[in-house]
């Protein structure tokens, strides 16, 4: 049986109505949150945690050097085709309109595709969006890690028999940290960059 996903929809497509669903349980899930974090349960979801990872001179990296900034964590990798740098742009934009406060965020650019995104490869492409955008990359199992960590899904899809014949599909939102690093609210992806501005600036008060 032919179970094949019919070439001609972007599979991001696909990805962003699974994405959407699942957004809607998370912002579900924070409001769960703080209503029981209220009320002194345990707090029954659990977004980001420490990870340690290369920046792109190839040096180790890890979560803790960026306390004292809220991150701005979004997942893809180099090669997408559409969604990632349309996120990027969008996230680039978003800082300019912050103005001042743009200071007070790290935007970062994590691979889920580190055979191919090296550190200099990730560093180059997140520069192109804007030089505050920081992309990070490691080892297969440091990018498995902190995936789960962030409940990201991806994957690789082949697209023929060569190394690099395949495309990585993978869940699209922004993950907003504070600057203790602990989680803050997920922001859409798929949202200008003057919305995704409106939205930071809500939630960084
Ligand atoms: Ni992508």
């Amino acid at each position: 049986m032919n179970t094949t996903i019919n070439p001609k929809i972007p599979r991001h497509r696909v990805l962003y109505a699974t994405m959407g669903l699942l957004l809607a349980v998370l912002l579900v899930g924070a409001g769960g949150v703080l209503w029981l974090s209220g009320s002194g349960g345990n707090n029954p979801i659990s977004i980001g945690g420490p990870f340690t990872l290369e920046d792109g001179g190839g040096k180790p990296v890890t979560d803790r050097d960026f306390r004292g900034k809220y991150m701005l964590v979004y997942f893809g990798y180099t090669f997408c085709p559409d969604v990632c740098p349309t996120t990027l742009t969008a996230v680039a934009d978003a800082m300019d309109k912050l103005g001042p406060a743009a200071s007070r965020v790290q935007p970062l650019f994590i691979t889920v595709d580190p055979k191919r995104d090296t550190p200099a490869v990730v560093k180059q492409y997140a520069a192109a969006f804007g030089p505050n955008i920081q992309g990070l990359t490691g080892t297969p199992e440091e990018i498995a890690q902190v995936a789960k960590e962030y409940r990201v899904y991806y994957a690789e899809h082949r697209t023929g028999s060569g190394p690099n014949d395949y495309s990585m599909d993978h869940s699209s939102v922004l993950y907003l940290m504070s600057p203790d690093g602990s989680f803050v609210a997920p922001v859409r992806a798929d949202e200008s960059g003057d919305e995704i501005a409106a939205n930071l600036k809500k939630l960084m008060g």
